[in-house]
C-alpha cells in the first residue's frame, strides 16, 4: 500500500491532498458528524458499499453530464441542504470527476459565505489536475465554465482504486492530463514515463500514483504563485490554446485530456518549424501521446474553420495576436502572442496527417 500527502498552501486556507490505493482511507469521511454529502450518480451505483453506512436522506445523486453543470443544480444542491438542516458548521462531501467537483465547489463557497468542503475524486483527471488549484466553473446557456470562483476543499483524498471502473474515454482523458504534466517537466521524468508507460496505461496502482503524485506537485509550483491565474499559472495551458479548440470542433465529442493531448502534438509541431525544439524530441513525445489519442474520437475535431473560430474566441486571447504557450527544448513553457492563422493550419494538417 503506498500513501502519499501534499499539502498547497492557497490564500484561503492551507488544505491537504491524500493519495492512497486503499479506499479503508475513505471510511473514516463517511462518519463525519454534520455532514452532507453529493456523489456521482456512476459512483454511487459502482461503489455502493461504501456508501451504506450513510443514511439515504444525507446523499444527494447527481447526474455528471454537462447540462446539470448549472447554477440550477447549484441552487437545487442549496436547497436540499438547508432542507436537511446545513449550517455553516456543516461539511459537504462530494465524490466525483470534475462535474461534481465544479458544482460542489460552487455550492460549498456560496452556502453561508462558505462551508467546509472534502472532495474524492474518482476519475483520473480530476485527481492529477484539477482537483487542486480551487477553480470552480459552472456553464451557463452555450457558454462552458462562464461563472465561477476561486474555493479549494479543505481536504482532498485520492484513491486509485477508482480509475479501474472508468470508460476508456474517460481514462485515456486523464491520461492525458498525466502525461502532459509528466513529459513537460524535464528531460529524466519524460525518460521516465517512457519506461513506465505501458504500466501507467494499465493502471497499474504504484505506477499510478507515483505520476499521478508527481502531476500534482508540478501543478502546485504554478498554483501557489499564482493562485488566481494572473500571470505564471497561464503557463499550465500548454497545447490549451488547441486542445480547447479541438473539443469544440468535435462538439465536446473528444474528451479534454485527449483534447490536450492532440493540442501538445499541434503545439510542438509550431516549436519545431520555429526552431525551438528539435523534432527529435517532438518525436518522442508524439508516441507517447498516441497512445491516448483515440483516432476515431479525434477525427470529429478536423473542421479547420470551426478550429480556428474556436481560437479567436478562446478567453486567453488578446487583441494581440493569436496566444499559445509553447515548449522549447530545455522544457521552458513560453507564453507568445505571434501565432499566424498558416502556422495554425500547419499544425491541425500535420496532426490530421498523423493519425489518419
Ligand atoms: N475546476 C477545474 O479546475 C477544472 C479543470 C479541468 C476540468 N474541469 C471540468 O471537469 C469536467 C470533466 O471532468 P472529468 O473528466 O473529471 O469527469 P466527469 O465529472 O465529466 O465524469 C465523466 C464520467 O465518468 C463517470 N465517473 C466518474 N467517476 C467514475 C468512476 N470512478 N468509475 C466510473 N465512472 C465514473 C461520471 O459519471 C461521468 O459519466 C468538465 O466539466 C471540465 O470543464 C474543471
Amino acid at each position: 500500500m503506498s500513501e502519499e500527502t501534499i499539502k498547497i498552501r492557497s490564500a484561503t486556507k492551507e488544505y491537504r491532498v491524500h493519495i492512497s490505493d486503499d479506499m479503508a482511507e475513505l471510511l473514516r469521511i463517511m462518519s463525519i458528524p454534520d455532514a452532507l454529502f453529493v456523489v456521482d450518480c456512476s459512483v454511487f451505483h459502482l461503489y455502493g458499499d461504501l456508501f451504506k453506512s450513510i443514511p439515504a436522506e444525507k446523499i444527494y445523486a447527481l447526474d455528471a453530464v454537462e447540462e446539470r453543470k448549472s447554477i440550477q443544480t447549484a441552487l437545487d444542491i442549496c436547497e436540499w441542504a438547508i432542507s436537511r438542516n446545513a449550517r455553516r458548521s456543516t461539511t459537504l462531501v462530494s465524490f466525483g470527476g470534475g462535474i461534481t467537483q465544479d458544482v460542489t465547489g460552487f455550492v460549498s463557497n456560496i452556502l453561508y459565505r462558505g462551508i467546509r468542503w472534502i472532495y474524492v475524486p474518482t476519475t483520473l483527471l480530476a485527481a492529477c489536475d484539477s482537483c487542486i488549484g480551487g477553480k470552480t466553473s459552472l456553464n451557463y446557456g452555450k457558454y462552458k465554465n462562464l461563472l465561477g470562483t476561486f474555493f479549494p476543499p479543505d481536504e482532498i483524498y485520492i484513491c486509485t482504486r477508482f480509475f479501474k471502473t472508468l470508460s476508456k474515454r474517460d481514462l485515456l482523458s486523464g491520461m492525458g492530463e498525466i502525461i502532459k504534466f509528466n513529459l513537460i517537466q524535464d528531460e529524466s521524468t519524460l525518460s521516465e514515463l517512457e519506461n513506465s508507460i505501458q504500466l501507467l496505461l494499465d493502471t497499474e496502482p504504484v505506477t499510478v500514483n507515483h505520476f499521478l503524485v508527481s502531476s500534482l506537485k508540478f501543478k502546485q509550483q504554478f498554483i501557489e504563485v499564482d493562485e488566481f491565474d494572473r500571470g505564471e499559472r497561464i503557463k499550465l495551458n500548454f497545447a490549451h490554446t488547441f486542445g480547447h479548440a479541438y473539443e469544440v470542433a468535435s462538439n465536446y465529442k473528444i474528451p479534454h485530456g485527449m483534447a490536450v493531448s492532440m493540442g501538445m502534438i499541434s503545439a510542438n509541431h509550431i516549436s519545431v518549424k520555429r526552431g525551438l525544439m528539435p523534432p527529435s524530441l517532438a518525436e518522442r513525445m508524439e508516441a507517447l501521446l498516441r497512445m491516448v489519442i483515440d483516432v476515431e474520437l479525434a477525427a470529429y475535431g478536423f473542421d479547420f474553420d470551426a478550429i480556428l473560430s474556436a481560437i479567436r474566441k478562446d478567453k486567453k486571447q488578446t487583441n494581440k495576436g493569436i496566444t499559445a504557450i509553447l515548449l522549447n527544448e530545455n522544457f521552458d513553457l513560453l507564453l507568445v502572442h505571434d501565432i499566424r492563422i498558416e502556422e495554425i493550419e500547419a499544425a491541425v494538417g500535420y496532426l490530421s496527417k498523423l493519425l489518419t
